[in-house]
């Protein structure tokens, strides 16, 4: 059995983003090592020997609009993988770089993918329970305008204050109701996401600083440990615990699979939905 013939990315276009660092860098050197065509897209310099590496904001409509020019007129599977952790202050920037700008960027590419390509995202466990908002999540997720968006999130303070979390339930939502629409079903277009868990990444401090509520690095990590490690005497995951099952669910391996909102956290969010702690 050939492996590289079984993902299939060999010789293939595939764009990803957020590959500076972290999960997405992780899933950049596989995809590499599986002979995909990489472009990769970060707001930082990518140190990977990529086909095309593009520094842009994608929190901004015209650095996406920017960047897609500069992509290929094929492409075979796209990774959205950036974020930035939920400040308060940020709550409308939060929204756009880790939800809007993201699917505003699908959006743009999807004629171009091929039929039976792939979306993967990255969203987290911080997106569990956006069963319970998911009328919400269409209000945003049906706008395709950038400023029509940016004028829902104005309108919607209390929604987007819990910015982080409200963003990766979009998502969630997203993958959820676009994988049976039109613009991906006519073409067999799979759509999914993985959900981490802790995972130590260039995000990590930003993540225990903004847990805190005096912003307190230490304490924020204190409480992060004790929510997703202490309970379980476990371990946090590595980016190549993200970033491998990632290319894993983009490729050819998983042809049958879509709108799936998959959690990686060694079974934490499975046990407490088991033990009645969440709905
Ligand atoms: N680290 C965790 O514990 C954790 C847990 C759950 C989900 N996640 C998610 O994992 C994904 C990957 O993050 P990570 O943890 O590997 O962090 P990371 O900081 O190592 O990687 C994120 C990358 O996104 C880039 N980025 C941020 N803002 C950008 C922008 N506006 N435009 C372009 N690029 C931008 C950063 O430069 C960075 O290279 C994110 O979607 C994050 O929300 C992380």
């Amino acid at each position: 059995m050939d492996l590289k013939k079984m993902f299939g990315y060999e010789n293939k276009n595939v764009v990803i983003t957020g590959a500076a660092s972290g999960m997405s860098k992780s899933a950049c050197e596989l995809l590499l090592e599986l002979g995909a065509n990489v472009y990769a897209i970060d707001i930082n310099p990518i140190s990977l020997p990529v086909k095309k590496a593009i520094v842009a904001d994608l929190g901004k409509k015209e650095e996406i609009e920017r960047v897609v020019l500069e992509l290929p007129e094929k492409i075979d599977a796209i990774f959205l993988c950036h974020a930035i952790a939920g400040y308060k202050g940020k709550e409308l920037e939060v929204q756009l770089v880790n939800f809007f700008g993201q699917k505003y960027m699908t959006q743009l590419l999807l004629p171009r993918i091929s039929d039976r390509g792939s979306v993967s995202f990255i969203s987290s466990v911080g997106g569990m329970g956006f069963e319970q908002c998911y009328k919400t999540c269409l209000e945003v997720i049906d706008i395709n305008d950038w400023d029509e968006a940016v004028k829902w999130y104005q309108a919607h303070p209390d929604i987007i204050a819990n910015s982080y979390v409200f963003a990766k339930q979009c998502m969630n939502s997203y993958v959820t109701s676009k994988c049976m629409s039109k613009e991906f079903i006519d073409r067999k277009i799979r759509v999914n996401c993985i959900c981490p868990g802790y995972t130590l990444t260039g995000l990590s401090d930003d993540f225990n600083k903004s847990s805190s509520p005096t912003g307190d690095a230490l304490e924020g990590k204190e409480m992060i440990e004790n929510m997703f490690i202490k309970g379980w005497n476990g371990f946090a995951a590595q980016p190549k615990d993200m970033g491998y099952p990632l290319v894993v669910m983009g490729s050819d391996i998983c042809s049958y699979m879509s709108g799936q909102v998959i959690y990686i956290d060694y079974g934490l969010t499975s046990n407490w939905k088991h033990n009645g702690l969440l709905n």
